[in-house]
C-alpha cells in the first residue's frame, strides 16, 4: 500500500504500557474522488474498552484534515454488531446491503456498507482517550 500510495495500515499500541492492541487502516485511497476505505481489527483481549473507536477516530482525523478526503467508506459483516456499533458511534451512516458479500468459515453472509461524508464528520464529539 505504501509503495502504491493507496493507503496505510497503522499499529495501535496502548498509551499506558505500549502493549500492541491491533491495527486500523485507510485503504483504496482515491485522490481524484477524495475517498478511501476504513478497516480495523483488534485482539479479542482488548475488546470493549473503546480502543477501536478511539483509533478509528484518529485515522478519520488524518483522512479529513490532512488527506482532505470527502468520503470514507467502511463495510462490515451484518453479523458483526460490535463493528457496526463502532461505525455508528463515529457518525457513519448505513447506506445499503451487499448481498452474500462474504464467506467466513464456509458461511455466506451479507455486508452492510457505511459512509461518512466530510460535512457530517464531527471531530468535536471526541471522548477522553482510553488508557
Ligand atoms: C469490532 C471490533 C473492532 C470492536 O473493537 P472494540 O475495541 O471492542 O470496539 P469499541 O470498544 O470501540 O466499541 C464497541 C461497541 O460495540 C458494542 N458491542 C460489542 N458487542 C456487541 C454486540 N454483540 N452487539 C451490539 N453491540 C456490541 C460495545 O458495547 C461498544 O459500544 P458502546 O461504546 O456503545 O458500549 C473488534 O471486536 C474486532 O477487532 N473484531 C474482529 C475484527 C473485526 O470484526 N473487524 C471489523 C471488520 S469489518
Amino acid at each position: 500500500m505504501a509503495q502504491e500510495g493507496t493507503g496505510a495500515r497503522l499499529a495501535v499500541d496502548r498509551a499506558a504500557d505500549g502493549v500492541f492492541l491491533g491495527w486500523c487502516s485507510l485503504t483504496e485511497w482515491n485522490p481524484d474522488h477524495r475517498s478511501a476505505s476504513l478497516g480495523y481489527c483488534f485482539d479479542d483481549a482488548a475488546w470493549g474498552h473503546g480502543y477501536a473507536t478511539e483509533a478509528a477516530r484518529a485515522v478519520l482525523r488524518w483522512a479529513f484534515d490532512t488527506l482532505d478526503l470527502n468520503r470514507v467508506q467502511a463495510e462490515t459483516d451484518t453479523r458483526n454488531l460490535a463493528s457496526a456499533r463502532v461505525l455508528e458511534k463515529l457518525g457513519f451512516v448505513r447506506e445499503g446491503t451487499l448481498r452474500e458479500d462474504c464467506v467466513v468459515h464456509g458461511e455466506v453472509s451479507d455486508s452492510w456498507v457505511y459512509g461518512l461524508i466530510r460535512r457530517e464528520w464531527q471531530p468535536s464529539s471526541e471522548p477522553v482517550p482510553a488508557g
